[in-house]
C-alpha cells in the first residue's frame, strides 16, 4: 500500500504528463523505476513551463550578461580600472541588445516591415537550400492573396495520394499558439495523425507538410516546423472542437508567416547554431553497415546529384539529422532505402518524410521516375548479423533509367 504522500505525487506526475505531447510521453515512457521516471517528469515539465511562459527566449543572455558586470567588477577591484573600462561596454551593450529585444519583440513596439518578395523564379533545388527556419514573424497578418493561395495549395497536397492509408490532417489556425522558441507567429498548420500510432501516416505528415512548406517559402512566407517546442495545452485550446483525444494525436506544427528582422538575440544564436548539415558521405551509403560512402560523383548517381543535396538540407527536430540512406542499384534501376538512425517514432518518422518530399520533388524537376514502395527486409538484401539502424522507414525504387 502506498501512503497518501506518495500517491499526492503519482497524481500531481499524472497530471503534468497528461500535458504533454506523444513524442515527450513516448520518451518519459522509456524511463523505469518508477521513481525516477517521476522525477524524468516533473524536471520535463518545469523545463516546459520555462519555455512557454514567453519571456525565456528574451532572458536567455541573463545570466551571461550578470556574470559579465561581475567580472568587470572584479577586474577593478583588483585595480585594472583601464581594463575594466574598456570591458564594461560588452555587458552594457548585452543589457541594451535584451531591452532592445524586449520592447521590439515581445512588445512589439517596432517599426513596420516590407512584405517579402516572392521567390517564383528560383528552380526548386534553390529554394530547398534556401529554406531556413523562420523563428521570428511580424506582426501584419497574412494578407488575402497569400492566405488564399496557401490553402489552395494544402487542399492540393492533402488530395495527392499517400504512403499509406492512415488519415492525416492539416488544421488551419490563426491564433497565437504557444510554442519555442518562435516569437509572434499568428498562423499555424497542426498536422494530426490517428491516435493509434501509425509510423507510416507520420511518414505521410512530413512528406505532405514539407511540399506545403516549399510552396510558402516560394511565395515568400517564413515558416518553422514545431514539435518539441509546441505548448500542446495551447493547441488544443485553439483547436477546440476540432481536436478529438480519443481520435487525434498532434503531431507537430508548422508556423507560417512574414519573416521579421526583429529577432530576440538568442533566437539570432539559435537559428545560426542549428543550420548546420552533415556531409553527403556521412548520409548516402552503399553498404548495409551504412561503412561505405555511395561515390554520388560517378555513374548512375551523379544524375541524382542535385536531389542528394536537398535531403541534406532537409529539416529535423533540433536539427538532429537523423536520416540515412543506402543505394542500391540493378540492371538499369537504382534503389534508395531511407532509415531512421534514432528509435524516435514520431520526429525521426516526420524527418524521413520530408526528405521522401525533398527527394521526390527533385527528382520531378529532373524528370527522373520512380515510386515510394515497403520492402521486407528479404527483399532489402539484409543478411542476418546486419547491423542497420533501429529502423527502416521506405524505399524509393526509380522507373529504368536510360
Ligand atoms: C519535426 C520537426 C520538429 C521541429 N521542432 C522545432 C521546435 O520545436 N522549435 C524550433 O524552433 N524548431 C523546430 N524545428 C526546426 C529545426 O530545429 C530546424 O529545421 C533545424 O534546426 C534545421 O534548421 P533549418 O530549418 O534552418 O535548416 C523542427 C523541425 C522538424 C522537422
Amino acid at each position: 500500500m502506498s501512503d497518501p504522500e506518495t500517491t499526492a505525487r503519482t497524481r500531481k506526475s499524472k497530471v503534468i504528463y497528461a500535458s504533454f505531447g506523444p513524442n515527450e510521453r513516448a520518451m518519459v515512457d522509456k524511463v523505469h523505476p518508477l521513481w525516477l521516471r517521476r522525477l524524468f517528469i516533473r524536471l520535463l515539465g518545469i523545463k516546459l513551463q520555462l519555455q512557454f511562459t514567453g519571456w525565456l527566449q528574451y532572458l536567455m543572455p541573463v545570466p551571461i550578461t550578470l556574470g559579465l558586470f561581475l567580472l568587470v567588477g572584479l577586474i577593478y577591484l583588483v585595480g585594472l580600472t583601464g581594463l575594466a573600462n574598456v570591458l564594461i561596454w560588452l555587458p552594457v551593450i548585452l543589457a541594451a541588445i535584451i531591452l532592445f529585444d524586449i520592447v521590439t519583440c515581445r512588445f512589439c513596439i517596432r517599426l513596420p516591415e516590407p512584405l517579402p518578395k516572392t521567390r517564383s523564379r528560383e528552380d526548386i533545388f534553390e529554394l530547398i537550400r534556401d529554406r531556413r527556419s523562420c523563428r521570428a514573424y511580424q506582426t501584419r497578418p497574412l494578407i488575402p492573396i497569400h492566405e488564399q493561395a496557401l490553402k489552395a495549395r494544402i487542399a492540393i497536397h492533402l488530395q495527392q495520394p499517400r504512403l499509406g492509408n492512415a488519415p492525416i490532417r492539416l488544421e488551419w489556425v490563426k491564433a497565437p499558439i504557444t510554442v519555442w522558441p518562435v516569437v509572434n507567429a499568428r498562423y499555424f498548420l497542426v498536422a494530426i495523425a490517428p491516435a493509434e500510432y501509425n509510423r507510416t501516416a507520420i511518414l505521410d505528415i512530413g512528406r505532405t507538410l514539407q511540399k506545403i512548406v516549399l510552396d510558402a517559402t516560394r511565395m515568400g512566407l517564413g515558416t518553422c516546423w514545431i514539435g518539441p517546442g509546441a505548448d500542446h495545452r495551447s493547441v488544443k485550446t485553439h483547436l477546440r472542437e476540432r481536436f478529438d483525444k480519443k481520435k487525434d494525436s498532434i503531431i507537430c506544427l508548422c508556423a507560417v508567416g512574414y519573416e521579421s528582422w526583429y529577432a530576440p538575440l538568442f533566437i539570432r544564436f539559435f537559428n545560426t547554431q542549428l543550420h548546420k548539415r552533415l556531409p553527403l558521405s556521412d548520409l548516402f551509403f552503399v553498404d548495409n553497415a551504412m561503412k561505405e560512402a555511395l561515390k554520388i560523383d560517378k555513374s548512375p548517381w551523379e544524375a541524382f546529384n542535385r536531389c542528394f543535396e536537398s535531403c541534406r538540407w532537409a529539416p529535423s527536430s533540433y536539427n538532429g539529422q537523423t536520416t540515412r540512406c543506402i543505394a542500391h542499384k540493378k540492371g538499369s534501376q537504382v534503389r534508395l532505402d531511407f532509415y531512421a538512425t534514432t528509435s524516435s517514432r514520431y520526429y525521426a518518422a516526420v524527418a524521413t518524410g520530408i526528405w521522401c518530399a525533398n527527394w521526390e520533388v527533385g527528382c520531378e524537376a529532373l524528370g527522373i521516375q520512380g515510386e515510394f514502395l515497403r520492402l521486407p527486409p528479404q527483399e532489402r538484401k539484409n543478411l542476418p548479423d546486419d547491423v542497420l539502424p533501429p529502423h527502416y522507414d521506405i524505399s524509393w525504387l526509380s522507373a529504368p533509367l536510360i
